[in-house]
C-alpha cells in the first residue's frame, strides 16, 4: 500500500530538487517512459502501487519486454532511476507524469478512479511551478474537467501557479523499431504556457514533439489513433468471413492489395482484438458521445465486428473437425498456440485466446495451449505444455510467436486453424490447414 505519510505542504519549491521528473505508474507506459528520460541525462522517480514492481525496479531488474534490465540497471546503479511506493517525493520532482490503467468498467463505462485517485495524492503534494502531465489514454476533457479541478482544490491555479497538460503515450509494446524515443510526442495543455513547458520536458527526451491547442484535442488524437486500427480490424474480419464463404484466402487479398503505394494500408484480420488499448479505448470516446446526444457508429459497429471473432472462430475449430477428423468439438483434444495478445510478448490482457479457450470449453472440447511467452495462463487456469501437436485433434494458432516452427506444426497435427496466416498455406482450405 501507498503511504499516507505527507509532509506539512507549502506552496512554495523545496530547497533541494531530487527530480527531474516523477513518472507514477510503472507499467508498459511508465517503465519506457522513465528509462527514455533517463537515458536522456534526467533523473527520474518511478511511483507504484506494488511493492513488488518497486522492489524488481530498484534492483535493476525490468519487468516490461521494452526496457531489458542491462539498460534498466546501470541506470538504477547511477541514481538515474528510482522506484518507491511514497507520493511524498512528488514535491522534489520538477514534472509528474501520470501513466496510469483506465479501464473500463463492467458497464463498459469508463473507469477513471485509479487516475483520479492518483491526482488527489499528487494535489496534497502539488507546489508552485510543478508540471503535470497526464499521458494515460482517456476520453476529451478528462484532464481539464476531471484532473484540473482536484489540482486546484489546493488553491493553486493551473496556468499561474502549476503547469498541466495531456499528452498520450503511443508506446507499443515488443516494437523494437519504434519506441517512445523515436515516436513523436504530442502535446497540449490547458493554457499556451502549459503547452510550452510540456513540450520543453519531453523535448530533448523525445525526438520529436507536437504541439497542439488543447488537451482535449491531444486527448483525441490518440482516440482517434486506436479507433482507426479497430474499424480497419473490423473490416479485414468481417472481408475474412465472406472470403470464407466465396472460397477466396483474404491473406493474399490483402497482401495483393498492400502491394498499392498509395491510400491503402494493410490490417489484419484475426481471433478478435487484444491488449490494454483497442479493445477498450474507443468505447471511452462513445461513452462521452452520449453526453453531446451522439452515437458513435463507427465504433459500436466495429465492437460488434471485432467481439464477434471469437465465436466465428470456433465455428471454424468445429467444422475443421468435422472435415478433418471425423469428430465433433465435444471431447476433441485442442492444443492453442499462443495465447499473448499479439506475437513475441507474453502480456494476456484482453486477450482473445481466452475467449476462445472458453468457448471451446463450453463446446465440451479438452483444451491446452503452448506459448513460449506466457506459462502460465490464470483466466483460464492453464499453464503452458510442450509443443507435441501430434497429441492433439487439432492445433489451432491464435497468437504466432515467431520462434514457433509452423512447418513442423503442419506436418505433426491432424488438422491446423491457422488464424494468423502463419503457416504459408495458400487457400482457405487445404486438405489440414483450415485458414481464417
Ligand atoms: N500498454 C500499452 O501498450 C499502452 C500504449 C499506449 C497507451 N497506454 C495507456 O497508458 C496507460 C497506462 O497503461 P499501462 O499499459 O502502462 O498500464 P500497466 O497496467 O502496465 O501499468 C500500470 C502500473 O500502475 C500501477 N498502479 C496501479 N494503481 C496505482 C496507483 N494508484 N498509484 C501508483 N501506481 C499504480 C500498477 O501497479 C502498474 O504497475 C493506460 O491509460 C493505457 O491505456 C497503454
Amino acid at each position: 500500500m501507498l503511504e499516507e505519510r505527507i509532509e506539512p505542504q507549502t506552496p512554495e519549491a523545496p530547497e533541494t530538487k531530487t527530480w527531474d521528473a516523477a513518472v507514477v505508474g510503472a507499467g508498459y507506459v511508465g517503465v519506457p517512459l522513465a528509462h527514455t528520460f533517463a537515458t536522456s541525462g534526467r533523473s527520474v522517480l518511478l511511483i507504484d502501487v506494488s511493492p513488488e514492481v518497486v522492489e524488481g525496479i530498484n534492483r535493476g531488474e525490468s519487468h516490461i519486454v521494452d526496457v531489458p534490465s542491462e539498460e534498466l540497471a546501470p541506470l538504477v546503479e547511477s541514481g538515474r532511476i528510482r522506484g518507491t511506493t511514497d507520493y511524498n517525493e512528488i514535491r522534489r520532482a520538477d514534472a509528474v507524469l501520470i501513466a496510469l490503467p483506465t479501464p473500463l468498467s463492467k458497464q463498459r463505462e469508463p473507469d477513471l478512479s485509479i487516475v483520479i485517485g492518483a491526482a488527489e495524492q499528487i494535489s496534497v503534494r502539488l507546489r508552485n511551478g510543478h508540471l503535470v502531465v497526464l499521458e494515460s489514454t482517456t476520453y476529451p476533457r478528462t484532464t481539464r474537467d476531471v484532473i484540473q479541478p482536484i489540482l486546484e482544490s489546493t488553491g493553486l491555479k493551473a496556468g499561474r501557479d502549476f503547469h498541466l497538460a495531456f499528452s498520450p503515450e503511443r508506446v507499443d509494446p515488443g516494437n523494437g523499431k519504434w519506441t517512445t524515443k523515436n515516436v513523436p510526442k504530442v502535446v497540449g495543455g490547458i493554457t499556451p504556457e502549459c503547452t510550452e513547458r510540456a513540450a520543453q520536458l519531453y523535448e530533448g527526451a523525445v525526438d520529436t514533439v507536437h504541439r497542439v491547442s488543447t488537451p482535449e484535442a491531444a486527448e483525441l488524437t490518440k482516440l482517434l489513433e486506436n479507433i482507426f486500427r479497430s474499424v480497419n480490424i473490423a473490416l479485414v474480419n468481417e472481408l475474412a468471413q465472406l472470403c470464407e464463404r466465396m472460397e477466396i484466402d483474404v491473406w493474399e487479398v490483402i497482401e495483393a492489395a498492400a502491394t498499392k503505394p498509395f491510400g491503402f494500408m494493410s490490417f489484419q484480420p484475426g481471433p478478435g482484438l487484444g491488449g490494454h488499448c483497442i479493445p477498450i479505448d474507443p468505447f471511452y470516446l462513445t461513452w462521452k458521445a452520449r453526453e453531446y446526444d451522439f452515437a458513435t457508429e463507427f465504433i459500436e459497429l466495429a465492437g460488434k465486428v471485432n467481439e464477434n471473432m471469437p465465436y466465428y472462430c470456433r465455428s471454424l475449430v468445429s467444422q475443421a473437425l468435422n472435415h478433418g477428423r471425423q469428430r465433433s468439438l465435444s471431447g476433441a483434444k485442442v492444443l492453442i498456440l499462443g495465447v499473448a495478445y499479439k506475437a513475441d510478448i507474453g502480456d494476456t490482457r484482453e486477450s482473445p485466446a481466452i475467449k476462445l479457450i472458453e468457448l471451446l470449453r463450453a463446446a465440451g472440447a479438452e483444451v491446452s495451449y503452448h506459448d513460449p511467452f506466457v506459462p502460465e495462463l490464470r483466466e483460464a487456469a492453464l499453464a503452458s505444455v510442450p509443443l507435441e501437436p501430434g497429441d492433439y485433434d487439432c492445433a489451432v494458432v491464435v497468437t504466432a510467436h515467431s520462434s514457433i516452427d509452423y512447418d513442423a506444426v503442419v506436418e505433426q497435427s491432424p488438422v491446423v486453424v491457422d488464424l494468423r496466416n502463419a503457416t504459408g498455406e495458400k487457400g482457405t482450405v487445404s486438405e489440414k490447414v483450415w485458414k481464417l
